[in-house]
């Protein structure tokens, strides 16, 4: 089977096309055969890596997993004996997690892997778009408890986290301001996002009005200028922070009282069905930007690094 895989940490360069054996389902596992699957930030991050200190859960000189990617959507071709869950011919998508393994043609993944069937209604290239941003997206907007009427300002609403918050808070009832530029301003409109606003504008001193929530996507404004637009007693979301922003923050909710949310998020199934149930009702829709075929990874992850996709990128391994 084809796969792609990241022998040394480095440039995209570093992603290669290998010749492997179709791998045998351990007796908890099924096997997919991987039509598509997805490149996301967190894959270039790994890669390089970034920041360093991911050397330490990666692999201290090289990555000790050498095929990255958590999407995984294809059909089920083969099942270990103790598979109850899923049966052979099943449509299936959903993430491998940390233990990624989905540049490839073929995966391996237990049935208690956060997987689930992938309706007809919803193609294979979307399975592979949905995990990562929406169930991002997800997971911090539960955490925000929005209430009808709330308002949240989405910064960085154009990417795959933000086009998935824009639908999740107005599906939960929130009134929704997107910040992104200019030539994003009709798609997350089209996303259900009631008030726009350019990068430069939210960063003006100007810019006096109070949201019940800050969702900040990724990482490209300060917690200073997030708290200067948050209402008394709101949340700021911190999707993208690192370590310094999450030791500011954590001290900031500590000594100030000030709700912050931030960290890595809990990937769940009952999140995935979820928005597998919104997508197939038509309340959610997955945004893709355009798509590569696996023999093209390097120049997807270099589309992906320079950051201003909208929404996803998705791979086309078969056909
Ligand atoms: N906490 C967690 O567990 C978790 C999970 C997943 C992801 N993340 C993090 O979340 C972040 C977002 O990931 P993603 O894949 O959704 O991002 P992404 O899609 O790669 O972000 C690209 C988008 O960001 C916009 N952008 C670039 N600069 C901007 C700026 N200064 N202001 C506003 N928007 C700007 C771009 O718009 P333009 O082209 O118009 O500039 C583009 O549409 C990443 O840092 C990722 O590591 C965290």
């Amino acid at each position: 089977m084809k796969v792609i895989t990241c022998r040394n940490y480095g440039a995209s360069e570093e992603l290669q096309l290998e010749d492997w054996e179709i791998p045998t389902p351990k007796e908890n596992e099924i096997r997919i055969k991987n039509y598509k699957t997805s490149v996301n930030s967190g894959d270039w991050r790994i890669r390089k890596p970034d920041p360093e200190i991911a050397r330490l859960y990666f692999g201290l000189t090289k990555p000790r997993q050498p095929v990255l990617g958590i999407s995984v959507s294809g059909v089920v071709d083969a099942v270990g004996k103790n598979v109850t869950k899923f049966k052979v011919g099943d449509r299936v998508f959903g993430s491998s997690g940390m233990k990624m393994g989905a540049y490839a043609e073929f995966v391996c993944i237990p049935e208690s892997a956060v997987i689930t069937i992938l309706p007809k209604e919803i193609s294979f290239s979307e399975g592979a778009a949905l995990p990562f941003g929406s169930l991002t997206a997800l997971d911090f907007i539960q955490k925000c408890k929005i209430k009808e009427n709330q308002t949240i300002i989405i910064y960085g609403a154009s990417s795959s986290v933000g086009t998935s918050a824009i639908q999740l808070a107005n599906y939960f009832g929130a009134n929704v301001t997107a910040v992104c530029s200019k030539g994003n301003f009709k798609l997350v409109e089209s996303l259900g996002a009631k008030s726009v606003m350019d990068y430069e504008e939210f960063h003006s001193e100007s810019h006096k009005k109070n949201y019940d929530i800050v969702f900040e996507c990724v990482g490209k404004s300060t917690i200073k200028s997030n708290l200067k637009v948050l209402a008394k007693g709101g949340v700021l979301v911190l999707v993208a922070a690192l370590f310094k922003e999450m030791f500011q923050a954590g001290l900031l909710s500590l000594t100030k009282g000030i709700k912050i949310k931030f960290g890595p998020i809990a990937e769940t199934i009952e999140n995935l069905e979820l928005l597998t149930k919104l997508t197939k009702e038509g309340k959610f829709k997955v945004v893709i930007d355009r798509s590569y075929p696996l023999e093209k990874m390097a120049e997807a992850h270099n589309y992906v690094e320079a950051g201003h996709k909208k929404g996803n990128v998705v791979i086309d391994i078969l056909d």
